[in-house]
């Protein structure tokens, strides 16, 4: 008998189509807004139209007399219940509905819960809310400035708007790195807010049940477990009385990791009137309300040698968190993991000096497909890379060569801490300069600019930190970070897998059976994969960060092993011998001295219900809980080429070349799709989505014919590369994937432009890099700053 062929099966390297897309692509999922309960309500909710305000009353009388509502919340209504507040993943509290003042414009004042969602939206418009406009700051200037109003004065011991003053890293050796160099670069730079965009908005329907008291919510989110810790805190509800589930969910990316006022308020409109009540923001409130990223500056310097080696790095970043600080990351990091940055170069020393503040905007930092500010550590470090390399004079790839940790530098402590174990940057760095034609594009590029003709060509390299835990130093609200896989072999040898992860698209219904294919040679169409669901799934902590793969992706190898190691047991009293004679091959046990003879594990499956040896637990079901000894280390080299139009600052996109090394590919075509999707959402972030706020803080940005979503019009073409350098402490050698374009895409089509327009002395332009603001630099040779307050013209 020979081996099974795993890519066959469906197992690793096998680009197996995804499960999911049989009823995604039918239109047959199951999302949230497609649940309906018997004697379902409807929930809407009425926004603030103004950033900062006094309320000195609401009157809810006129929408109390509406036919048809059942009941009006208000932050009076919350605060008897003690709910008026609830804690942030940030060890913040945010208002649940406002009581004292609105801080942003799209807070959520009051909830009207009407036998149709229509009768709901317009009993909000009934309610009178009497404002008193207070001064607005919508950005870190404002907020820190002399005089600023007290956002927060619901706080006690809060008389100003900095939420924090937090450092990493060695200052006095910094100090001495830079006391040393020959140059010392130096840049600024603002990473703007942008909006992570799930085709389908947050929402839930909450289903409180007064005859079993259990509650059972249907939710958009990314973290089932974390949400049933957070309402069994927050309602001071039972936990095992409480049951969340995600549906299908149209997309994630870090949006849907957060608890919102919305879900709080159905949950207890649930509970007060015994019916199901269902919220689903509309995109306007999902835009303005929800879950932003970014929205950091950047003061950077790189302290160099005159032969391009980098001796220091400082980093000054001031953070603009909104009007509530609740970036949901672990709890010991302030900044995230922006001290991630720099983890990829061999840097002795580096010092980041960290400042948060409030301001009258909404509250951000979701890791918009991102590890916890990760994407701005990439896009600060490789903008910074590319400055210090022009004021070397030196090549850029030459300068990121030099200063590469090298291949046997592994493991490699990051000058902020941080320990990396593999990698093969240099490898990446030159697999993409052959593809794109490193050398004739330069060529290319000197003959054009004697034509006049403005050409750059931009590179990001990094590698970013994927998987959080490990438990002992990463957690959110003190839950440790690890995650679940639960594995049931049937009789018949079908299997069911459950996990503590979530899928938001990413395909995990495909690739968790890949794994369990290539454990235990069961193909890979024969296991079920479940999630999203705390009555049903194992304790995990969801998927965002790109965790999925490194830890939940662990956890189902980690089980499937346990069943292997019951399933060689029942192998062994199948054919009558011990099981040191027991041999393994992709399927099937065997005996050593006869490879003819052997069992298969569907064999095994059946003995574990009707065979199994005296002694032994029947059946072939185990759990893990996993918890990885360190984060995964991808690396990506990306590089974009550009021409820019030296009369109107238009810029095209000339070719991407993206070479990405995740470790071991459980499904090629997957990984593909999400670094395509990547790198998509990382042009978008560079070259066309702005949602920003004027003077009075008004969003600007608030629909999608202000906030634009890339198509397949305006994406260019992607020339995809890999190397794979196996993770040496994942089970199956993976690293994560999912978000590493994006982090570093942007960087690549930024330092393109800015190498376009290198002569005129412009050092930065804001993202979005648009035309007006590459012209901008073309006139004044200038850097160009987008942050706001803009115009509302603009
Ligand atoms: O946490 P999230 O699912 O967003 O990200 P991920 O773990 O990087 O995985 C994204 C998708 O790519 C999943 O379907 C993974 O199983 C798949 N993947 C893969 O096939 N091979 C890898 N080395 C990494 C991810």
């Amino acid at each position: 008998m020979t081996a099974l062929d795993e890519v066959k099966i469906g197992g690793l390297g096998s680009s197996r189509r995804r499960v999911e897309d049989n009823r995604f692509v039918r239109g047959k999922g199951s999302y949230l807004d497609d649940i309906t309960l018997p004697g379902m309500l409807h929930m809407e909710i009425l926004r603030s139209p103004l950033a900062h305000a006094r309320i000195n009353s609401i009157d809810t009388s006129k929408a109390w007399a509406m036919p048809g509502v059942r009941l009006v919340l208000t932050g009076e209504t919350m605060a008897a219940r003690n709910l008026a507040w609830m804690p942030t993943l940030s060890y913040d509290t945010q208002a649940v509905l406002a009581t004292d003042k609105v801080r942003f414009q799209g807070q959520e004042v009051a909830c009207v819960i009407a036998d149709d969602p229509y009768i709901a939206k317009d009993a909000c418009q009934a309610i009178v809310v009497d404002y008193e406009p207070l001064p607005v700051v919508v950005n870190p200037t404002g907020s820190l400035a002399e005089g600023a109003p007290v956002i927060r004065d619901d706080k006690e011991n809060q008389p100003d708007n900095v939420i924090y003053d937090w450092e990493v890293g060695d200052k006095d050796g910094t100090d001495r790195a830079f006391a040393e160099a020959d140059l010392v670069s130096e840049i600024e730079l603002h990473y703007p807010r942008s909006h992570p965009s799930p085709i389908e908005c947050c929402g839930s329907v909450a289903d409180f049940n007064r005859a079993t008291s259990k509650l059972t919510v249907y939710l958009t989110t990314q973290a089932p477990h974390i949400i049933r810790a957070a309402v069994a805190l927050v309602a001071e509800l039972p936990e095992h009385m409480i049951r969340i589930v995600a549906p299908d969910i149209g997309g994630g990316f870090g949006n849907k990791v957060p608890v919102y006022p919305g879900y709080v308020a159905a949950i207890l409109a649930s509970i007060l009137l015994e019916r199901p009540v269902k919220w689903i923001e509309d995109r306007t409130g999902n835009l303005i309300s929800t879950g932003f990223a970014r929205d950091v500056y950047l003061q950077g310097q790189l302290a160099l040698r005159r032969d391009g080696k980098i001796l220091g790095v400082r980093m000054n970043t001031l953070a603009d968190h909104g009007a509530f600080f609740s970036d949901a990351q672990p709890s010991k990091f302030k900044i995230g993991l922006m001290h991630s940055a720099f983890a990829c170069y061999d840097i002795p020393t580096a010092h980041l000096q960290a400042r948060g503040v409030y301001t009258n905007k909404a509250p951000g930092g979701v890791a918009y497909r991102c590890s916890f500010r990760v994407t701005e550590a990439m896009f600060f470090q490789e903008r910074m890379v590319q400055a210090a390399a022009d004021d070397l004079g030196m090549d850029q790839a030459e300068f990121r060569r030099r200063n590469f940790v090298r291949d046997d530098d592994f493991p490699h402590r990051t000058p902020f801490g941080f320990l990396t174990d593999s990698g093969q940057y240099a490898k990446c760095l030159d697999v993409g300069l052959e593809a794109i034609g490193y050398q004739s594009f330069l060529q290319e590029k000197e003959e054009a600019a004697k034509r006049g003709r403005l050409l750059g060509i931009g590179i990001s390299t990094m590698t970013e930190p994927l998987g959080a835990g490990n438990s002992r130093e990463y957690d959110i609200l003190g839950i440790k970070m690890f995650d679940s896989a639960e594995l049931r072999i049937h009789m018949t040898g079908k299997a069911l897998l459950r996990t503590g992860a979530k899928s938001q698209g990413q395909g995990h219904e495909t690739t968790w059976a890949q794994i369990v294919a290539h454990e235990l040679g069961i193909p890979a169409e024969d296991v079920l994969v479940e999630e999203g669901d705390t009555d049903t799934s194992p304790f995990g902590m969801g998927t965002y960060a790109s965790r999925s793969t490194p830890v939940a992706g662990a956890a189902v190898a980690m089980v499937s092993r346990k069943i292997k190691a019951k399933a060689r047991k029942i192998a062994a009293h199948l054919l009558e011998i011990s099981e040191e004679d027991v041999e393994w091959e992709l399927g099937r046990f065997y005996v050593r001295s006869q490879p003819d003879r052997g069992v298969t594990i569907q064999e095994c499956a059946a003995a574990a219900y009707s065979n199994m040896p005296d002694g032994m637990e029947p059946g072939l079901e185990n759990v893990a809980y996993y918890d990885p000894p360190n984060l995964t280390w991808p690396f990506a080299c990306y590089i974009a080429t550009v021409e820019v139009d030296p009369e109107t600052g238009v810029w095209d996109v000339l070719r991407v070349v993206a070479v990405d090394d995740c470790g071991v590919r459980i499904n090629p075509m997957i990984v593909e799709g999400q670094i395509m999707g990547g790198l998509t959402e990382a042009y978008a972030m560079a070259n066309m989505q702005f949602i920003t706020f004027d003077e009075e803080g008004n969003c600007i940005g608030a629909n999608f014919t202000d906030y634009l979503l890339p198509t397949s019009w305006e994406t260019p073409g992607f020339e995809l590369h890999e190397v794979v350098t196996p993770c040496p402490h994942h089970p199956i050698g993976a690293k994560g994937i999912g978000e590493c374009a994006a982090v570093g895409g942007p960087a690549a089509f930024v330092n393109a432009v800015m190498d376009a327009v290198k002569g005129t002395g412009a050092r930065n332009i804001d993202m979005p890099v648009f035309p007006d603001r590459v012209y901008q630099a073309l006139q004044t040779g200038q850097d160009v700053s987008g942050a706001p307050p803009v115009r509302a013209e603009a």
